[in-house]
């Protein structure tokens, strides 16, 4: 099977055989750094001339010929309408022309079906913290294809939260990885950013985004280089309040579901402490955890191609007539 990725702002093609990934390729678009987010139109543009590139070196790592595929997957929701489109032609003219099974797959679907890529996998039901650029998620989830979306972000999401913060402090975007960086060497005591009290297992980041503007707003009254000369505890103290937040409330839905497999996804997941608290949290309650290898975190087709080849299993395929939807309701391509 073949599975393209192109939601976002990474292009990319996964071959997998018998729930095995044999290649992973990935292009990112260095394009947007420039512009502080991703441009859709851009997006668009290097996906067509990433596309066949990365399909082409997808099959080649694998050592397979496009005459052995039996299946397309691509990613079909939630994303960027344009660059979804690139993927999703691209998928149905291969389809076509092969004359094989389309498989649409959900883009947060497969982040938590990441955790099953690996040798070291979850036991059903598990519960999975879904934190991405755009999506802040718990999932429960009961079988491959048995998801339920238990809690989620009521208005930015982690993602968002890191990068938001990120470009207050000046940084270029994404901010994430560069948070993540300078937390290295910083004290995450240092600075105290609130916790927001949200009801049942849903989260808010939107206050935490305007509380650090205010805080430095303060700060720089005082000193103009505040930002320079503390940038690394600031950055901890960010992230040290963001992990808090998603982890109190992961924690939460463990004990109230009475499930201890746990596991993380998504793009947010790549971030050292929270992996590191993820681990020390399961060590401490005595729960299974579980992470995907880096390359599965942040976008990639190896997700979609491990979520398509559940759902050929269940012959579960996807019309040539079908569209592409920008909006993320889990039931939707389902
Ligand atoms: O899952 P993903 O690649 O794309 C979406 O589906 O949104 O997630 C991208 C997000 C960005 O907000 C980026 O800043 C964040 O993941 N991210 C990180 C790290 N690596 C990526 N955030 C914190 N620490 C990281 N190491
Ligand atoms: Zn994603």
């Amino acid at each position: 099977m073949l599975a393209i990725e192109s939601s976002c702002d990474e292009t990319s093609a996964s071959v997998c055989a018998d729930g095995i990934i044999l290649s992973n390729i990935i292009a990112n678009q260095s394009i947007h750094e420039k512009y502080g987010g991703v441009v859709p139109e851009l997006a668009s543009r290097a996906h067509m001339q990433h596309i066949v590139l990365v399909v082409d070196q997808a099959l080649k790592k694998a050592g397979i010929e496009l005459s052995d595929l039996n299946a397309i997957g691509f990613t079909q929701s939630p994303g960027l309408i344009g660059s979804l489109l690139v993927g999703a032609q691209f998928a149905k003219s291969l389809a076509v022309s092969l004359d094989i099974p389309l498989i649409g797959v959900h883009h947060m679907q497969a982040h938590v079906l990441a955790n099953l890529i690996e040798k070291k996998s979850p036991q059903f039901p598990f519960l999975c913290l879904t934190v991405s650029g755009g999506h802040t998620q718990i999932v429960q989830c009961n079988s491959p294809l048995d998801l339920e979306v238990i809690g989620e972000t009521i208005d930015d999401a982690a993602g968002e939260a890191f990068d938001k913060s990120a470009k207050i402090l000046g940084l270029p975007y994404p901010g994430g990885p560069l948070i993540d960086k300078y937390a290295q060497t910083g004290n995450p005591k240092r600075f105290k950013f609130p916790e927001p009290q949200i009801p049942g297992l849903n989260f808010s980041f939107s206050g935490l985004k305007t509380s650090i503007l205010y805080f430095l707003q303060e700060q720089k009254k005082n000193n103009d280089s505040f930002v320079d000369e503390n940038l690394n505890d600031i950055c901890a103290s960010i992230q040290s309040r963001i992990i808090s937040i998603l982890l109190n409330k992961f924690r939460k839905a463990a004990l109230e579901n009475g499930i201890s497999e746990l596991c993380i996804a998504g793009g947010v997941s790549a971030n050292s402490g929270l992996r590191k608290e993820f681990v020390q949290m399961g060590i401490d309650q005595k729960w299974n955890t579980y992470i995907p290898s880096f390359e599965y975190c942040t976008d990639n087709a190896g997700m979609i191609a491990i979520t398509a080849y559940y759902k050929y299993l269940a012959s579960d395929f996807t019309s040539l007539n079908s569209t592409v939807s920008a909006r993320s309701e889990m039931n939707q391509v389902q």
